[in-house]
């Protein structure tokens, strides 16, 4: 397949984006991004450097801070994909306790944050041949992009789902929990004020509630390769 195309892919929590987004740069030999680890790293920063503690969210501080954290991706051939690192250190296991998860969504309604992340996450996407999941990928970072998916599912199946990815890394969290979180990550997703997650223009809506990993893949990967051809 000749024409490499931008795959903005965006949704509400745990519907299986990243999964998916990894399927598809493997088989296409594209770049992936996970931009909610970035969202993730600068929460999980802020929570290190005592912008943010169970009582507060000092955001002056955190914006000020904003110009020492460093963000980059490394890929990992192990792993065939890209990890987090935040000022030189590999974050990639820190940033996905339901400690930062509870955080992440205030830490991503700060517009000077936001602007940050995008502006890099444009610069990366600057070569087409990129796959990038998110929440405002296909709204604000790529709205040209060739593809836009935006991925649903019940939140019980999200949250399920999540649970039993936690339960097999080993950390000790309860499915109340996780659906609790999950469900006060989409409420402040959809109402913020800067970028909130809403379907993009010309986006293709996919619920994949009884949809397996295999099937979803199969159904976009049909999609990119009908864009590409077309092109
Ligand atoms: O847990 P999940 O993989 O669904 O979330 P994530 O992709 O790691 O994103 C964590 C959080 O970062 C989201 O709940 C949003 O609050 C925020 N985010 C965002 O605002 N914009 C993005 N493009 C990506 C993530
Ligand atoms: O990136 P996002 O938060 O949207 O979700 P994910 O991390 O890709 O997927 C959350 C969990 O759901 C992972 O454990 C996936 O393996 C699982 N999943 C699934 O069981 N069936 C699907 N059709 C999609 C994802």
């Amino acid at each position: 397949m000749s024409n490499k195309i931008t795959i903005a892919i965006d949704g509400f929590s745990s519907t299986g984006k990243s999964t998916l987004a990894k399927q598809l740069a493997k088989h296409l030999g594209y770049v992936y991004v996970d931009s909610g680890a970035m969202y993730r790293a600068v929460t999980y920063f802020a929570m290190q450097n005592g912008c943010i503690t169970n009582e507060f969210f000092d955001k002056e501080t955190l914006i000020n801070s904003l110009p020492f954290i460093k963000l980059h991706f490394e890929f990992n051939p192990e792993l065939g994909f890209a990890e987090m690192y935040l000022n030189g250190l590999n974050v990639e296991t820190a940033i996905r306790t339901i400690e930062v998860s509870n955080f992440v969504s205030k830490v991503a309604e700060v517009s000077e944050v936001r602007a940050k992340l995008v502006e890099q996450q444009q610069e990366m996407g600057k070569e087409k041949g990129i796959v990038m999941d998110g929440r405002d990928i296909g709204t604000v970072v790529f709205p040209e992009a060739e593809l836009k998916i935006f991925m649903t599912a019940s939140p019980e199946t999200r949250a399920r789902r999540r649970y039993d990815e936690l339960q097999t890394k080993g950390q000790n969290v309860t499915y109340e929990a996780v659906l609790k979180n999950v469900e006060e990550r989409d409420h402040i997703d959809t109402h913020r004020d800067d970028s909130p997650l809403v379907k993009a223009d010309g986006a293709i809506e996919i619920d994949n509630s009884s949809l397996t990993r295999e099937e979803q893949f199969e159904e976009v990967l049909a999609l990119v390769y009908k864009v590409s051809k077309s092109l």
